[in-house]
């Protein structure tokens, strides 16, 4: 499996901001991630690949950042754009931020609103507080409190990038508690962190700044959401039995593991250990699947799973609802409205109601559809495993964008027996 990609882009990003040299293996080598090496390099931090996913970042230093020459393209990813700008908003440097089309169209204003705070200013942004966005950083940053609107791992770590700049203590209260690898990176890299219990779900966040950032070696553990696709398929293809190696299980990432189990997934974890993050090898073997209710307070753990989860909903028996999918609309597509349209182009009765995304399974799929992927690469990967267990081949517009998240995709899943063509 693919290097996790939250990991990787913060394993660039904080290796740019140490003094010294960090060593980075199994790096998701992803164009969402080579774009993030990329602004590093603009940066002036020297980014270099010295073998098969192992990449050396020799930093600059907290508030090192030079002012890059051209704009940052940060094509498909909104986490290297939402992060960067976070970083880049802390210094006193100034940086003009643009991407794809689909990331043209994703809320930037979010992560606006709390730098303005510490002192960046926008100079242009795009209506709607979209890309393409220059960015004047604050020339000394102010240290603020800050309550995400959004449970939002990228807004969250937007904020802690740009309070590593400022003095004092920057806080981040989460209602909802969202990914902490920032703050585990932040840590590991020796600045001064600290997470606290916050109300029933929450967590209150605290970084002392300008700490000097120590390189420290990172080893990039699998992609729980790359690992997903072939976790789905072995479920709903008759005689499967898979062992998927070292994927990352971190508590705040494995919803859609709950949910799969609920709905009577068969998937052990075995040699569950813990390398900075936990991991473990999941067996995997096809199950009969029930539906079931998936409460709004999972989502932020598997917030890029419901695609994935919504196929393995079409193939199981009864109905799957998905609570509180806001958030779904504002992805690299409205993934509510592609999910939606994915499973009914192949036959399955599916319905959006309010933010909730209600599947009636029973059991099977015609197919036969073809999906439009809207530059998603999730919805193009979910819905070529829906394929493999659908009655009639499906066919999706553009596989181009797979590449964005899991270059390897295809081979993996054909050395499995998919059969693509
Ligand atoms: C990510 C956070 C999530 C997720 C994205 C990766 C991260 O986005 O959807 O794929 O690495 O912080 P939000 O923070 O917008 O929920």
């Amino acid at each position: 499996m693919p290097g996790d990609k939250s990991i990787s882009h913060r394993a660039l990003i904080f290796g740019a901001l140490t003094v010294g040299e960090t060593r980075i293996s199994s790096l998701l080598e992803g164009e969402d991630v080579l774009n993030t090496g990329k602004a590093m390099r603009a940066l002036g931090a020297s980014v270099e690949r010295t073998g098969e996913g192992v990449w050396r970042v020799r930093g600059v230093g907290v508030g090192g950042f030079a002012e890059p020459r051209a704009p940052l393209d940060f094509g498909n990813s909104g986490t290297g754009c939402r992060l960067v700008l976070g970083a880049v908003g802390g210094c006193p440097i100034t940086a003009t931020f643009d991407g794809d089309a689909s990331l043209r169209k994703r809320p930037m204003q979010r992560v606006l609103d709390p730098l303005t705070r510490i002192g960046a200013r926008a100079t242009k942004v795009a209506d709607g507080g979209r890309l393409p966005i220059t960015l004047q950083g604050a020339r000394d940053a102010i240290p603020i409190v800050f309550e995400p609107p959004v449970a939002s791992a990228q807004l969250k770590s937007a904020v802690l990038l740009a309070g590593l700049n400022a003095p004092g203590e920057t806080v981040v209260i989460e209602k909802e508690a969202t990914r902490d690898h920032t703050e585990k990176m932040l840590s590991h890299f020796g600045a001064d962190i600290q997470v606290e219990p916050q109300g029933t779900h929450g967590r209150r966040i605290i970084l002392k700044g300008q700490p000097e950032l120590a390189p420290a070696p990172i080893v990039v553990p699998a992609d729980p959401s790359s690992a997903a696709f072939p976790l789905v398929g072995a479920l709903i293809t008759p005689g499967s039995d898979l062992i998927i190696e070292g994927v990352m299980t971190n508590p705040l990432r494995i919803g859609l593991i709950t949910t799969l189990r609920e709905m009577g997934g068969d998937i052990a974890m075995l040699d569950v250990r813990n390398e900075g993050e936990e991991i473990a090898d999941l067996r995997v073997r096809a199950s009969g699947l029930r539906g079931v209710e998936v409460p709004a307070d999972r989502a932020p753990s598997m917030i890029d799973e419901y695609p994935i989860l919504a196929v393995a909903a079409a193939f199981a028996e009864g109905t799957t609802r998905m609570r509180g999918l806001t958030e779904l609309r504002v992805k690299e597509s409205d993934r509510l409205m592609a999910t939606a349209n994915m499973l009914r182009v192949n036959g399955v009765e599916v319905e959006i109601e309010g933010d909730d995304l209600i599947v009636h399974g029973n059991g099977r799929a015609s197919g036969g559809g073809m999906v439009a992927t809207h530059m998603d690469h999730r919805i193009a990967m979910s819905a070529l495993v829906l394929g493999l267990a659908a009655e009639k081949p499906v066919q999706i517009d553009d596989t181009a964008f797979i590449a964005t998240s899991f270059p390897t995709f295809v081979p993996m899943m054909r050395g499995l027996g998919a059969d693509f063509a």
